[in-house]
């Protein structure tokens, strides 16, 4: 049976409700979710008269950077956002998805409360204040077309398969998977795929994407339609004399992809190793049927390499574990619904992404850091399970975290009929793998800092600041003494 996970309902409903924007307002993360559903704005705050606000001058502009990527024909999304003609039919309902900002449904997939937390974060396609205010302004005052003379020039697509992270490097394929149009999920290994590299290089990004024989068009309404690999845990590793498998020893494991998640950009200091030699292992692929056809598909993981002769500044991967997959108790129909789990940091850690993994019943994930009497919420973010999103924290922003911080996560869950990512509301669900069993896990990564790189690092951070007043909430020592290091401990013994 197709999966009804991603079976999300088209047409969503925007509370009747207005709120007020959230700009300024406390946010706790205690008790139900207080966050506003919709955001609204007047462009009158932002210095433009309503009256101007016309599609080639404004919204063209919005819709190149953050829509139509995927709203292009074969961009994967329903329908088209290139033209006027293509737009003015869907102006209520992109004022709708896009106003609901961070909540399930919206759009750009990216769901980051901008209220609280750290707010700069790589790739980060979402809408401002102002072109909220802009989109919201032009719809209601009729859409209008404007002077076409404004329009900025179209933006030059490469074709269906582009890559996010630019031109590849070095492309691997996975073997071909055939799903029927109607059928059981398969999960399981799926073989190596050697690399072909004769050196070991650093990887600085990676992208992986489906290639499959769905027709363009078909199945857009929803993201399960247009793809059957639902996701795909992989490794890498040396291969061994006879080529037939890699030595445990040397593996080295790669971010998740998922359905619909964004590329990976390994900060500049520590990219990831691929090498000589070496084979990824696909080692746990989640396959489904997408209901429309029987469909042949493969995955395509695309890499960008560092200079030759880059080294890491950063060794280790940081062991973080935060999520508790064994205490999940959903009950059925209720909202506000929340799960925490804590993990204490044997590093200095700094936190390179965010990636909050529920399932179906969950809406939304928030991170906080417990340093002494401390609590710093790191970010909330919304979360809708037909988009899985992570969120990779800019290389200057990212949290700076001392050994002994808690990190702490909540997940909100909602299993009344308003959460439209729901099979059923009306079973009791705990934890497991499968999509209507549920999860509860940050599966973001982190690196290992030593004292010298976490002071230098903390160095960069004040370096930055205008003044002692200056704040950096991922950085709980950032005005802290800092500490004598070796060398300095032995002048001063010497005086
Ligand atoms: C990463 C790809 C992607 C991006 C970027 C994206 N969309 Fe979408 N959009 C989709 C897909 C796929 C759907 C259908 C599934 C869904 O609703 O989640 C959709 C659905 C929609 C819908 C609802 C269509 C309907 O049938 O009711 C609207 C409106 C929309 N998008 C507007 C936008 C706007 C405006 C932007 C930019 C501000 C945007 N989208 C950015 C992929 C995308």
């Amino acid at each position: 049976m197709r999966s009804r996970l991603f079976a999300y309902a088209a047409a969503l409903t925007v509370p009747l409700v207005m709120l007020m924007p959230a700009a300024g307002a406390a946010q706790s993360l205690a008790g139900s979710d207080p966050h506003p559903n919709v955001h609204l704005y007047d462009v009158a705050d932002f210095g433009i008269d309503a009256a101007d606000v016309t599609f080639a001058k404004h919204i063209a502009p919005i819709l190149q950077r953050s829509c139509q990527g995927c709203h292009r024909p074969d961009g994967g999304a329903p329908m088209s956002l290139l033209t006027y003609e293509d737009v003015r039919p869907w102006a209520r309902s992109i004022k709708n998805r896009t106003s609901i900002r961070d909540r399930q449904g919206a759009m750009p997939p990216f769901y980051l409360e901008k209220d609280l937390g750290i707010l700069r974060f790589k790739n980060d396609p979402s809408l401002s204040d102002k072109e909220l205010a802009l989109i919201q302004t032009w719809t209601d005052h009729g859409a209008p077309r404007g002077d076409l003379n404004d329009m900025p020039p179209p933006l030059q697509f490469a074709g269906a398969g582009e890559w996010t992270i630019g031109e590849p490097d070095l492309v691997l394929r996975s073997k071909d998977m055939t799903r029927p149009a109607i059928g059981p999920d398969r999960w399981g290994d799926i073989g190596l795929v050697p690399t072909g590299l004769t050196e070991d290089r650093y990887v600085k990004a990676v992208e992986v994407r489906e290639i499959n024989d769905i027709p363009p068009g078909a199945g857009d309404n929803t993201v399960g339609g247009r793809y059957i690999f639902h996701h795909m845990t992989y490794s890498s590793g040396v291969l061994n004399d006879e080529g037939t498998d890699i030595d445990d020893d040397t593996r080295i494991r790669w971010p998740i992809h998922e359905v619909g998640r964004n590329a990976d950009i390994f900060p500049e200091k520590f990219g990831t190793l691929l090498q000589a030699n070496s084979a990824l292992h696909l080692g746990a692929s989640h396959l489904h049927s997408n209901g429309i056809a029987e469909t042949t598909a493969h995955l395509e993981f695309g890499f960008i390499f560092h200079a030759k002769d880059y080294a890491p500044e950063y060794a280790n991967r940081a062991r973080v574990g935060l999520g508790n997959g064994n205490d999940i108790d959903v009950a059925p129909g209720r909202a506000g619904q929340e799960m925490h789990a804590f993990t204490v940091l044997e590093q200095h850690t700094k936190l390179v992404a965010f990636e909050p993994h529920l399932h179906a019943p969950g809406t939304r994930m928030c991170i906080e850091a417990i340093w002494g009497k401390n609590h710093f919420t790191l970010n909330c973010v919304g979360y809708d399970h037909s988009w899985v999103k992570q969120y990779v924290y800019e290389d200057d922003a990212a949290p700076l975290l001392p050994k002994g911080t808690i990190l702490h996560i909540v997940g909100f869950l909602d299993t009344t009929p308003g959460n439209k990512n729901l099979a059923d509301s009306r079973n009791w669900a705990g934890g497991g793998r499968r999509s209507v069993a549920n999860m509860f896990i940050d599966l973001g990564y982190a690196v290992e800092l030593t004292e010298e790189q976490f002071q230098s690092e903390m160095a960069e951070r004040r370096a930055a600041m205008k003044s002692r007043n200056d704040y950096d909430v991922g950085c709980p020592l950032c005005w802290a003494p800092v500490p004598p290091m070796e060398t300095a401990t032995e002048e001063s013994g010497q005086q």
